[in-house]
C-alpha cells in the first residue's frame, strides 16, 4: 500500500516538470534553422551550385557560400572563426582531386583538413556539423544532396552551443579583460 502511495507520489512531480520542458523541446525543434557556411572553390563547387539554382532545383536556403579561388586558399582557422560567430554546421568543397584549376590545391586542402579535424575535436567540435566534399561544375544535383543532408543532420543536432559558452565563460571570468588578449581572441 504504501510502496503504491510514494510510486504515485514520485511520479506526480515528473509528470508535470516534463510538461514544460516536452513542450519547450518541440518548439525549439520547429523553430531551429541552423546556419550552415560553406567554403567553396568557385571553379568547381560554386560553379555546380550555380547549376543548381539555374536548373531551378530546390535545396534549403540555410547556407551561405564564401567562395575562394581554391580549396587551397581555405584557411583551417576560418572554420573555427566561422563556429565561434554563429554557423551551426559548415561545409568545405571544392573540385575532384586530380580537377583543381591549380594543380593541387584540393590535395593540400585534403591533408591540411585530416590534420585539423583532430584539433576541431580536441576544442570540442562535434565533426558531424563538419563536411567535406567535392563537387564539380557540372554535380548542381549533388551540390543540392550534399548540402540538405547536411542541413538535415544539423537541424537534428540543434544549435552549435559550444562556443558561444566558452566566450560567455571567458567574459565572466575577466579572462580576456586585457588588451592584448582581446586582440588575440579577435584575431583567431
Ligand atoms: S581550383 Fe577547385 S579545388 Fe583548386
Amino acid at each position: 500500500m504504501l510502496k503504491n502511495k510514494n510510486r504515485t507520489s514520485n511520479l506526480e512531480p515528473r509528470t508535470s516538470n516534463l510538461e514544460p520542458r516536452t513542450s519547450n523541446r518541440i518548439v525549439m525543434k520547429h523553430d531551429f534553422e541552423p546556419k550552415i557556411v560553406a567554403f567553396v572553390c568557385t571553379w568547381c563547387t560554386y560553379a555546380g551550385a550555380d547549376l543548381a539554382g539555374t536548373s531551378r532545383m530546390q535545396y534549403p536556403s540555410n547556407v551561405r557560400v564564401v567562395k575562394f579561388p581554391c580549396t587551397g586558399r581555405i584557411d583551417p582557422v576560418f572554420i573555427l572563426k566561422a563556429f565561434q560567430k554563429g554557423a551551426d554546421g559548415v561545409l568545405v568543397s571544392g573540385c575532384h582531386p586530380g580537377d583543381c584549376h591549380y594543380m593541387a590545391g584540393n590535395f593540400h586542402a585534403r591533408r591540411r583538413f585530416a590534420a585539423f579535424r583532430k584539433l576541431l575535436e580536441f576544442v570540442g567540435v562535434d565533426l558531424s556539423r563538419l563536411q567535406f566534399s567535392w563537387v564539380s561544375a557540372a554535380e548542381g544535383g549533388k551540390w543540392v544532396e550534399v548540402v540538405t543532408e547536411l542541413t538535415e543532420r544539423v537541424r537534428a543536432m540543434g544549435p552549435m552551443l559550444e562556443f558561444k559558452e566558452l566566450e560567455i565563460e571567458e567574459c565572466w571570468s575577466g579572462k580576456i579583460d586585457t588588451p592584448e588578449l582581446k586582440e588575440a581572441y579577435n584575431n583567431i
